[in-house]
Protein backbone atom coordinates (compact mmCIF):
# COMPACT_ATOMS: atom_id res chain seq x y z
CA UNK A 1 0.00 0.00 0.00
CA UNK A 2 1.36 3.61 -0.29
CA UNK A 3 2.17 5.99 2.14
CA UNK A 4 -0.11 8.55 3.70
CA UNK A 5 1.33 11.12 1.42
CA UNK A 6 1.39 9.55 -2.05
CA UNK A 7 -1.80 9.89 -3.68
CA UNK A 8 -3.65 7.13 -5.99
CA UNK A 9 -1.87 6.15 -9.59
CA UNK A 10 -3.96 8.23 -12.60
CA UNK A 11 -6.93 6.76 -14.01
CA UNK A 12 -6.14 3.21 -15.09
CA UNK A 13 -6.54 3.21 -19.15
CA UNK A 14 -9.53 0.53 -19.20
CA UNK A 15 -12.98 1.71 -18.32
CA UNK A 16 -14.39 -0.46 -15.84
CA UNK A 17 -15.66 -3.74 -16.75
CA UNK A 18 -19.05 -4.41 -15.82
CA UNK A 19 -20.20 -6.63 -12.56
CA UNK A 20 -21.62 -10.11 -13.12
CA UNK A 21 -25.18 -9.99 -12.04
CA UNK A 22 -24.44 -11.80 -9.12
CA UNK A 23 -21.87 -9.21 -7.60
CA UNK A 24 -24.29 -6.78 -8.50
CA UNK A 25 -27.00 -8.14 -6.26
CA UNK A 26 -24.61 -8.86 -3.49
CA UNK A 27 -23.42 -5.06 -3.92
CA UNK A 28 -27.30 -3.42 -4.19
CA UNK A 29 -28.23 -5.52 -1.43
CA UNK A 30 -25.30 -4.54 0.77
CA UNK A 31 -26.29 -0.93 -0.31
CA UNK A 32 -29.98 -1.34 0.66
CA UNK A 33 -28.93 -2.50 4.24
CA UNK A 34 -26.68 0.07 5.23
CA UNK A 35 -29.88 2.20 3.90
CA UNK A 36 -31.97 0.95 7.04
CA UNK A 37 -28.94 2.07 9.10
CA UNK A 38 -28.91 5.69 7.81
CA UNK A 39 -29.15 8.88 10.33
CA UNK A 40 -31.21 11.11 8.06
CA UNK A 41 -33.86 12.70 10.76
CA UNK A 42 -34.19 16.13 8.93
CA UNK A 43 -33.90 15.22 5.15
CA UNK A 44 -35.88 11.70 6.00
CA UNK A 45 -34.09 10.43 2.84
CA UNK A 46 -32.23 7.61 3.50
CA UNK A 47 -29.29 6.40 1.55
CA UNK A 48 -26.74 3.65 1.62
CA UNK A 49 -23.55 2.63 -0.28
CA UNK A 50 -21.69 -0.03 -0.34
CA UNK A 51 -18.01 -0.06 -2.31
CA UNK A 52 -17.33 -3.44 -3.60
CA UNK A 53 -13.14 -2.91 -3.16
CA UNK A 54 -9.87 -4.60 -4.45
CA UNK A 55 -8.00 -6.50 -2.17
CA UNK A 56 -6.90 -9.36 -4.00
CA UNK A 57 -9.30 -12.10 -3.18
CA UNK A 58 -11.86 -13.43 -6.11
CA UNK A 59 -14.99 -11.86 -4.50
CA UNK A 60 -13.24 -8.72 -3.00
CA UNK A 61 -14.53 -7.02 0.12
CA UNK A 62 -17.55 -4.50 0.66
CA UNK A 63 -17.20 -2.07 2.70
CA UNK A 64 -21.06 0.32 2.99
CA UNK A 65 -21.60 3.67 4.58
CA UNK A 66 -24.87 5.72 4.93
CA UNK A 67 -25.99 9.23 5.32
CA UNK A 68 -25.41 10.48 8.64
CA UNK A 69 -26.68 14.02 9.15
CA UNK A 70 -26.55 16.59 11.45
CA UNK A 71 -28.19 19.10 13.48
CA UNK A 72 -25.66 21.83 11.97
CA UNK A 73 -27.21 20.97 8.16
CA UNK A 74 -23.80 21.35 6.17
CA UNK A 75 -22.08 19.02 8.57
CA UNK A 76 -24.11 16.10 6.79
CA UNK A 77 -22.13 13.27 5.69
CA UNK A 78 -23.31 11.27 2.57
CA UNK A 79 -23.33 7.85 2.19
CA UNK A 80 -21.12 7.35 -0.52
CA UNK A 81 -18.22 9.18 1.51
CA UNK A 82 -18.79 7.21 4.54
CA UNK A 83 -17.94 4.29 2.92
CA UNK A 84 -15.28 5.89 0.90
CA UNK A 85 -13.82 6.79 4.44
CA UNK A 86 -14.33 3.29 6.39
CA UNK A 87 -12.76 1.59 3.27
CA UNK A 88 -9.79 3.90 3.18
CA UNK A 89 -9.27 3.57 7.26
CA UNK A 90 -9.25 -0.47 6.42
CA UNK A 91 -6.34 0.14 4.63
CA UNK A 92 -8.45 -0.05 1.29
CA UNK A 93 -8.14 2.05 -1.42
CA UNK A 94 -8.73 0.37 -4.68
CA UNK A 95 -12.13 0.08 -5.59
CA UNK A 96 -14.16 -1.58 -8.62
CA UNK A 97 -17.66 -0.53 -8.05
CA UNK A 98 -19.89 1.28 -5.64
CA UNK A 99 -24.08 0.75 -5.13
CA UNK A 100 -26.43 3.21 -3.80
CA UNK A 101 -29.93 2.84 -2.75
CA UNK A 102 -32.64 5.25 -1.55
CA UNK A 103 -36.06 5.07 -1.77
CA UNK A 104 -36.63 7.94 -4.23
CA UNK A 105 -38.65 7.32 -7.12
CA UNK A 106 -35.58 6.98 -9.59
CA UNK A 107 -31.91 5.44 -8.84
CA UNK A 108 -30.12 8.65 -7.79
CA UNK A 109 -26.35 8.81 -8.83
CA UNK A 110 -23.67 10.32 -5.88
CA UNK A 111 -23.62 14.17 -5.53
CA UNK A 112 -21.22 15.73 -7.09
CA UNK A 113 -19.07 16.28 -3.99
CA UNK A 114 -19.02 12.31 -3.60
CA UNK A 115 -17.58 11.77 -7.13
CA UNK A 116 -15.27 14.07 -6.60
CA UNK A 117 -14.34 11.78 -3.74
CA UNK A 118 -14.87 9.11 -5.25
CA UNK A 119 -12.48 9.90 -8.28
CA UNK A 120 -9.62 10.05 -6.19
CA UNK A 121 -9.41 6.58 -6.27
CA UNK A 122 -11.18 5.29 -8.85
CA UNK A 123 -11.83 7.24 -11.84
CA UNK A 124 -13.85 4.35 -13.96
CA UNK A 125 -15.76 3.18 -11.20
CA UNK A 126 -18.95 1.69 -11.91
CA UNK A 127 -21.57 2.75 -10.13
CA UNK A 128 -24.94 0.67 -9.52
CA UNK A 129 -27.99 2.91 -7.90
CA UNK A 130 -31.98 1.19 -6.82
CA UNK A 131 -34.65 2.96 -6.14
CA UNK A 132 -37.19 2.03 -4.71
CA UNK A 133 -39.97 -1.04 -6.71
CA UNK A 134 -36.46 -2.06 -7.73
CA UNK A 135 -35.43 0.47 -10.13
CA UNK A 136 -32.43 0.19 -11.32
CA UNK A 137 -29.16 2.47 -12.87
CA UNK A 138 -26.50 2.13 -14.15
CA UNK A 139 -23.32 4.34 -14.83
CA UNK A 140 -19.21 4.55 -14.70
CA UNK A 141 -17.92 7.69 -12.85
CA UNK A 142 -16.03 9.09 -15.81
CA UNK A 143 -19.95 9.31 -17.59
CA UNK A 144 -20.89 11.24 -14.03
CA UNK A 145 -17.96 13.21 -13.59
CA UNK A 146 -16.32 13.46 -17.24
CA UNK A 147 -13.69 16.45 -16.54
CA UNK A 148 -12.04 15.76 -13.11
CA UNK A 149 -9.84 17.61 -10.94
CA UNK A 150 -7.30 14.89 -10.23
CA UNK A 151 -4.26 14.49 -8.70
CA UNK A 152 -2.34 15.20 -12.47
CA UNK A 153 -4.60 18.61 -12.60
CA UNK A 154 -2.05 20.14 -10.14
CA UNK A 155 0.96 19.31 -12.03
CA UNK A 156 2.57 22.04 -13.38
CA UNK A 157 5.98 20.34 -15.85
N1 LIG B 1 -27.06 12.09 0.19
C1 LIG B 1 -26.22 11.01 0.13
O1 LIG B 1 -26.04 10.29 1.12
N2 LIG B 1 -25.59 10.77 -1.02
C2 LIG B 1 -25.69 11.51 -2.15
O2 LIG B 1 -24.99 11.29 -3.13
C3 LIG B 1 -26.69 12.59 -2.20
C4 LIG B 1 -27.30 12.98 -0.91
C5 LIG B 1 -27.73 12.39 1.45
C6 LIG B 1 -27.25 13.64 2.10
C7 LIG B 1 -28.44 14.01 2.96
O3 LIG B 1 -28.35 13.33 4.18
C8 LIG B 1 -29.63 13.46 2.18
O4 LIG B 1 -29.10 12.56 1.24
C9 LIG B 1 -30.42 14.53 1.45
O5 LIG B 1 -29.62 15.28 0.62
Amino acid sequence: MSDASTPPSPAPPAAADRLDGAAAERLLAAARAAMGRAYAPYSRFRVGAALLCDDGTPDGTIVDGCNVENASYSACLCAERAAVGAAVARGLRRFRAVAVATDADRPTPPCGVCRQVLVEFAPSLEVLSEARDDRRARWTLDELLPVPFVPDSMSRD
